[in-house]
């Protein structure tokens, strides 16, 4: 929950005079001098972090849309020997980070300090021990600088770079978000108003990519290596299950074709070595190619079917896995092929995987808002 007193009476009612270098964070200068009002600018910066995983990232965005920087350290080389994250070397890996990222933000955005309106964070969900670093920067520096504090949560936020370019959302809106962690539609009314109507019970949908990209020992991330091989591919190769919950459910499961994967390289009775390593380029391609159709067909279905049971006029498609362009072209042909057709607003590329700009862009809707966080704030592994 959103606890507004302090901010509140932050906001408007102080902040740093001096210009300090931009890349300087300075909290010790900060300390030391306390300046009178300010009026807001006519831009809103927001300064956003994001550290709910593998990614150590820092953005400054104008009035939620006007990207001033954005700064992104990626840990894949650090995690690609283990196959996939490890909490604990993710967590060390943020430490090193998160203030050079920060600096480095604040620098491209080329704002001063004084010209930073609020420091937003993703709080939640995602790896306790990983998003714990970035909340413990935002806090610190909206402590030094007194600058409102804003709780973003992480799924909302990919939700929100799907709206980068959208001013007017046409209502009803459905939106997919499809990540490492968590595969969920929403009903989404305005940034700040989402209504979950379905996510997955299992395995997310990247989740589901990486460990098929393991099983067929594809480099990690595994997303990226499965869409890569399956440009090669044949789709119909190997029909794996396309599990729907039943007629009417908007919830998913993706652990079933994972198994499946595992039992056509293994052979039924599990009992045979991965078969991988003696398989040609083109069997891996065929295999990656028809689990890739496989996944997506369900993610169109279901997207259609919440899309039909709220009449949605818009589609929004966000995440990590959102940046495969077999999904976005067959979400856009589902779009295309509603009657009436229905619109669709999907993530650019660079905002689909983890990035702090969803964050900085979301955290604007909050300051218009005034729903302000305080320094109670926590990193929650759920939300
Ligand atoms: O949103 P994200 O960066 O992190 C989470 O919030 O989890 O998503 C990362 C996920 C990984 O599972 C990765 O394999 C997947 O997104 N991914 C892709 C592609 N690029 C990244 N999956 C399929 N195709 C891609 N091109
Ligand atoms: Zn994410």
């Amino acid at each position: 929950m959103d606890s507004r007193h302090l901010s509140h009476a932050w906001y408007g009612a102080g902040t740093l005079t001096r210009g300090i270098g931009p890349a300087n964070i300075g909290l010790m200068e900060a300390e030391e001098e306390r300046a009178t009002s300010h009026e807001p600018r006519e831009a809103v910066n927001i300064l956003g972090i994001e550290t709910s995983c593998d990614e150590t990232a820092a953005a400054v965005v104008a009035d939620g849309r006007i990207v001033k920087s954005s700064v992104v350290a990626s840990q894949t080389k650090l995690h690609e020997k283990y196959g996939g994250v490890v909490p604990e070397v993710a967590s060390r890996a943020h430490i090193e980070k998160i203030y050079p990222v920060i600096a480095e933000a604040i620098e491209q955005a080329q704002v001063t300090r004084d010209e930073i309106d609020a420091v937003a964070v993703a709080n939640q969900p995602g790896l306790t021990i990983a998003l714990v670093v970035g909340v413990t920067a935002a806090k610190t520096l909206s402590f030094a600088w007194e600058k409102p504090l804003i709780a973003i949560n992480h799924l909302h936020a990919h939700l929100q770079s799907a709206m980068l370019d959208e001013e007017h959302l046409e209502l009803p809106a459905v939106a997919l978000i499809v990540s490492g962690g968590h595969t969920c539609l929403y009903d989404c009314e305005s940034p700040l108003e989402l209504q979950l109507l379905g996510s997955t019970i299992d395995d997310a949908a990247g989740e589901a990519f990486d460990k098929v990209a393991t099983i067929l020992r594809l480099p990690y991330p595994g997303g990226p290596s499965i869409e890569k091989a399956a440009k090669d591919g044949d789709p119909s190769a190997v029909q794996f299950p396309r599990s729907m919950l039943g007629p009417d459910s908007l919830d998913f499961s993706f652990s079933g074709i994972k198994t499946a994967v595992l039992y056509h390289c293994r052979g039924q009775d599990m009992k045979g070595e991965n078969r991988v390593d003696s398989m040609s380029r083109q069997q891996i391609a065929d295999i990656a190619a028809s689990f890739q159709a496989a996944i997506i067909e369900v993610l169109v279905k279901k997207t259609l079917r919440a899309a039909e049971k709220i009449d949605a006029k818009t589609v929004l498609l966000g995440g990590g896995v959102a940046a495969n362009n077999a999904l976005r072209d067959a979400i856009q042909q589902m779009c295309d092929s509603s009657v009436p057709a229905r619109k669709l607003l999907v993530a650019p590329k660079p905002y689909c995987t983890d990035n702090a700009v969803m964050v900085a862009s979301l955290a604007y809707y909050k300051f218009k808002a005034g729903l302000f966080a305080d320094l109670s704030l926590e990193a929650k592994a759920h939300g």
